[in-house]
């Protein structure tokens, strides 16, 4: 591990010490769905002058901390990585396969080299890798069911029968109670007038 503030030095020392020498990292920003393959590559270019007899590359990753982490030294990166180096090209490459959401970062190459007996190094300015999620209909209907906190339309549509339902049932005994009232009101109505018609003199006396 590595922090920041040395990776940064080491790119001043180097920049002043071998004026003449780049490292080219690409893609300088990725984005790939999980499940995916990705290749990283650098190169290290030199002037005509300056002559490159030995190098070797390191790749790091910086984590969410600030700081670099060789990335053969991290588990969840284990048994998917492939390193290559191109002794003739000047060039090496990292490979990732089945990339994990958690793949997220920063990657830089790390090239160390050798001109007239001196040992030098150089980071790359990096590549910067964003593992997405893998959209398909059948995790997004999966998302929208199991989603507690946001109102999907899943969740409006439920509530919505779901309400119907409520205020149906909660407005039966209304409902039954305004029949019979209807009913009785218009049973009374009707003894009332059947009465009237039957016996007017009883209806006078009840008046
Ligand atoms: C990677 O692990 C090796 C030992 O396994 C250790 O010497 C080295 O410092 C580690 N590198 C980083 C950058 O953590
Ligand atoms: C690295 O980044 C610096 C500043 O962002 C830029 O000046 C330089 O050209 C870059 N180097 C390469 C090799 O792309
Ligand atoms: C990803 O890499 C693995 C192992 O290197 C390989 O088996 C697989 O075919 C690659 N997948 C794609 C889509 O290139
Ligand atoms: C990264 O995600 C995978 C599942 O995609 C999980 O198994 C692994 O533990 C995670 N690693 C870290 C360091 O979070
Ligand atoms: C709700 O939706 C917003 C974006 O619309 C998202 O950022 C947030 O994580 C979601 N919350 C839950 C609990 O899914
Ligand atoms: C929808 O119903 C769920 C429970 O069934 C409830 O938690 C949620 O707050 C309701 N949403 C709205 C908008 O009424």
């Amino acid at each position: 591990m590595l922090p920041n503030e040395f990776l940064f030095a080491v790119i001043h020392l180097s920049a002043f010490v071998s004026g003449h020498i780049c490292v080219e990292q690409q893609p300088t920003i990725v984005h790939l769905t999980e499940g995916e393959n990705v290749t990283l590559s650098c190169h290290i270019r030199a002037d005509e002058g300056e002559k490159i007899s030995k190098f070797r590359v390191e790749w790091y990753i910086e984590g969410a901390d600030g700081q670099l982490h060789e990335v053969g030294n991290l588990s969840q990166l284990r048994g998917r990585l492939h390193e290559k180096a191109n002794s003739n090209q000047q060039s090496a490459s990292l490979s990732l396969s089945s990339l994990k959401l958690n793949d997220t970062g920063k990657y830089f190459c790390n090239f160390i080299y050798q001109i007239d007996q001196k040992i030098l190094q150089l980071y790359a300015n990096g590549t910067s890798l964003i593992v997405q999620e893998e959209v398909t209909t059948e995790t997004t209907i999966l998302s929208t069911t199991n989603n507690a906190g946001n109102n999907t339309d899943a969740d409006t549509e439920n509530n919505v029968t779901e309400n119907v339902l409520l205020t149906f049932l909660l407005s039966l005994p209304l409902s039954l109670k305004f029949v019979a009232t209807v009913f009785i009101c218009f049973y009374t109505l009707f003894s009332y007038t059947s009465t009237f018609i039957s016996c007017p003199g009883l209806l006078r006396n009840v008046r």
